[in-house]
């Protein structure tokens, strides 16, 4: 008997047909989040789920589903899942690290280079027909190149970012729990300074820190009044690393002068200050959307999923104390 997984939202056909040669799979392809009860209700029978960052994965759901053994997110972050519900359950999780490094790096740049250059609005002024010609000071944006990039999380992605800046000859800060080694600083140009520094010294902070309760609000008023004038932010990690009602604050105030967003508190209701101000450039989470990225992240889940049903450690465990039980 081949175990029975559901698909929690719609993917893509190769991602199912792959489920399919290994498992009996139950696909909700209406591509609409399950509700709490509904998903359940159909994971009651399973032996796997390959879920996305939309699930709430926590300790109710997984009390429904007594023959659960793996829990496969389609995304790096896992702040969805409640890790340590799934040990107390000896049930596996798994994330999909590294496919989407190049192009969630891509997605912070384009926030960084959006926000500075003013570029969604321009648009907008191009598009309601106001632009009469030709001015000196019109539109007048802030330097990328030669400026300081500070990233908070020099993970895969904030490694991305960094290597990105070497073309345009940034000076490149950052700050992250434990040290990188001297090569990667060496090869990125990249120096570590404490949180208060990189806060002090940036004209970009980039941050690329999973969300977690240590991580909540990370950036609130207290932080943004440290950073310059000047300073432009780019949060393309988690909503709640920062403080939205205070960052709409400052974005208002010119505590600081800018900010790109990816993400937000409480997706897909995001906080209607930020619809008022110019100063900020908005994108619906779609950090590692491209095509490529988002067939590679819905492959690697549906291989940690088969991996982990067919007796194996998948490749991207997040919890090997599952493993211990
Ligand atoms: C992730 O993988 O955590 C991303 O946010 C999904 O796009």
């Amino acid at each position: 008997m081949k175990p029975k997984v559901l698909v929690t939202r719609e993917v893509f056909d190769e991602t199912l047909a792959y489920l399919s040669e290994h498992c009996e799979v139950d696909a909700n392809q209406d591509d609409i989040a399950l509700a709490a009860d509904a998903l359940a209700q159909r994971t009651h029978d399973k032996d796997g789920i390959v879920c996305s960052l939309t699930d709430r994965i926590d300790a109710t759901l997984l009390a429904r589903a007594p023959r659960l053994k793996v829990v496969s997110n389609i995304a790096v972050g896992y702040n969805n899942i409640d890790v340590a519900a799934c040990n107390a359950r000896a049930i596996m999780a798994t994330n999909t690290p590294g496919v989407l490094d190049d192009s969630t790096a891509d997605l912070a740049w384009t926030l960084m280079l959006g926000a500075a250059r003013r570029i969604t609005e321009v648009e907008r002024y191009i598009r309601e027909g106001d632009w009469k010609g030709w001015r000196l000071k019109q539109w007048l944006g802030t330097d990328v190149h030669h400026a300081t990039l500070g990233i908070v999380g020099m993970g895969r992605i904030g490694q991305a970012i960094a290597r990105r800046a070497q073309g345009f000859d940034m000076r490149v800060v950052y700050h992250n729990r434990k040290r990188v080694s001297e090569e990667i600083e060496r090869k990125l140009n990249a120096s570590w300074v404490s949180f208060d520094e990189l806060l002090k010294q940036s004209d970009f902070v980039v941050l690329q820190v999973p969300y977690s309760p240590e991580t909540h609000h990370l950036i609130g008023a207290a932080e943004l009044a440290k950073m310059k004038p000047t300073a432009i932010l780019i949060n393309s990690t988690r909503g709640g690393v920062v403080d939205d009602v205070a960052l709409i604050d400052a974005l208002r105030k010119g505590t600081i002068r800018a900010a790109g967003l990816d993400v937000f508190e409480n997706e897909p209701n995001l906080n209607r200050g930020f619809l008022a101000l110019d100063n900020v450039v908005l994108a619906p989470h779609i950090g590692s959307s491209t095509e490529a990225t988002r067939r590679a992240m819905a492959m690697t889940a549906a291989k940690n999923a088969v991996a982990a049903l067919t007796g194996m450690t998948p490749p991207n465990l997040i919890n090997a104390d599952a493993l211990r039980k």
